[in-house]
């Protein structure tokens, strides 16, 4: 097979013959070579109806013709000129007017990028030191985002990974998503010196996991009451529940936000944004320093650009009702066949967990069955419904999915979920 060939070479050029881990699945991961629409075709010519919209950003579908034009455009006018241009402009407006929180903006090249800098902003604009995150929250693959908790919820976090020096893991305290205790005791311990909580406002890559008990109020109350900043990292959010942010969908405005993904219409892209006094911290108005050759470069912002504005003319009630039309015919399906798992929906993102609990912590997720989600996983392959690879990622809906597509999904996870 022809699949099988180009990945015995590309695993003589990247480790594990990817260039991002969860890309790697066993025995060797489907090589993709076009996508249109809902529809992505690997190397074999062989047809995926597309549940991992590029862990994502493709909400409009794969090749969307508006957005293939405008792109092509911008092409032939030239990509990058390492100076301000009038794309990063429009986009900066159309991101300004429809998240109230943002009265300046910063574009940077990744959701990784963005959380940095929103973090050493934090820590430049409070003078303080600690960041507060969430187990199973991802942030990106930076130093200050790969930490994870160590035994109890009062220690500072282990690093998820190595090379992550130990002086780092130490400014980084972990807490537990939905656990108001959990953030009150740390508040207690070391609420001095935390410059800022980030969380992802629903948690989206442990799975799909949603806020419970006035979690995110009560991180909005405790982050002020200790002069505190509060980043919500909407890179996954952003733009995919409605035409903005999550945070004015319920009310709570953070100090920092973060985006990526949708707002580059496909191509790399990030932004960390906040008020204007916050904002002007950065170099060269301020002390804080961040940089990009690339950021904010012509072809991701007229992406975005025309991302968005499609966007704007759509009816989010579609992709919504889609996911929510899903989770019906999975729970369905988990009854009928008496299957141990459950189906977390946030809008048009959601996830099955196998698991006997209901899944709202970081705790319960883990314990998921992930072997047989990778058994679940490799069977839809074959019927070509493509999802994300692992347990712990989310699938999406984009607005090229149609009814026919949701009819053979279904038929194909009747069929797998049966067998398991
Ligand atoms: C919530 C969140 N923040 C940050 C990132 C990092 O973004 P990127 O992969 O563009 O660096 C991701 C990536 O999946 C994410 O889901």
């Amino acid at each position: 097979m022809k699949s099988e060939e180009l990945f015995k070479e590309a695993l003589n050029l990247f480790p594990m013959g990817v260039n991002s881990p969860v890309r790697y699945y066993s025995p060797i991961p489907v090589m993709f070579k076009r996508g249109m629409g809902s529809k992505i075709f690997d190397v074999n010519d062989k047809q995926y109806i597309d549940y991992s919209l590029g862990f994502g950003p493709m909400i409009l579908g794969h090749a969307n013709e508006g957005i293939v034009r405008i792109m092509n455009e911008q092409i032939d006018k030239g990509i990058l000129f390492g100076s301000i241009t009038e794309n990063e402009i429009q986009l900066g407006k159309i991101i300004k007017n429809s998240v109230k929180s943002i009265e300046m903006m910063r574009f940077t090249n990744s959701g990784t990028e963005a959380t940095m800098h929103a973090m050493r902003l934090a820590r430049g604009y409070t003078k303080k030191n600690l960041i507060l995150k969430m187990e199973g929250g991802y942030h990106g693959a930076h130093d200050y985002s790969l930490i994870k908790s160590g035994s109890g919820t009062m220690t500072f976090g282990k690093p998820s990974s190595d090379g992550v020096p130990e002086e780092i893991s130490k400014t980084v305290v972990v807490g537990q998503y939905n656990d108001k205790e959990s953030i009150e005791n740390i508040f207690k311990k070391y609420g001095n010196n935390i410059a800022a909580v980030i969380t992802e406002p629903i948690l989206g890559n442990i799975g799909v996991i949603n806020p419970e008990n006035d979690f995110l109020p009560f991180l909005r109350e405790i982050t002020e009451k200790h002069s505190s900043l509060l980043i919500f990292d909407e890179v996954i959010t952003g733009f995919r529940f409605g035409f903005g942010a999550y945070q004015d969908i319920i009310n709570i405005k953070p100090d920092i936000t973060t985006m990526g993904k949708i707002i580059g219409g496909g191509m790399p892209i990030g932004l960390f944004g906040a008020g204007e006094e916050i904002m002007k911290n950065i170099s060269p108005y301020g002390d804080v320093y961040e940089a990009g050759t690339f950021s904010g470069n012509p072809l991701s912002m007229a992406t975005g650009i025309a991302a968005l504005n499609t966007l704007k003319g759509k009816n989010y009630n579609y992709i919504n009702n889609y996911a929510k039309r899903m989770e019906k015919s999975l729970n369905d399906i988990i009854n009928d066949y008496k299957i141990n798992g459950s189906v977390n929906r946030a809008y048009s993102m959601f996830q099955i967990f196998f698991n006997d609990r209901k899944v709202n912590s970081y705790g319960i997720a883990k314990n998921s069955d992930a072997g047989k989600f990778k058994r679940m996983f490799d069977q839809l392959l074959k019927k070509g419904i493509y999802v994300p690879p692992s347990q712990f990622e989310t699938q999406f809906i984009s607005f090229a999915h149609d009814d026919n597509d949701l009819q053979k999904t279904m038929d194909a996870y009747d069929t797998v979920l049966k067998c398991l």
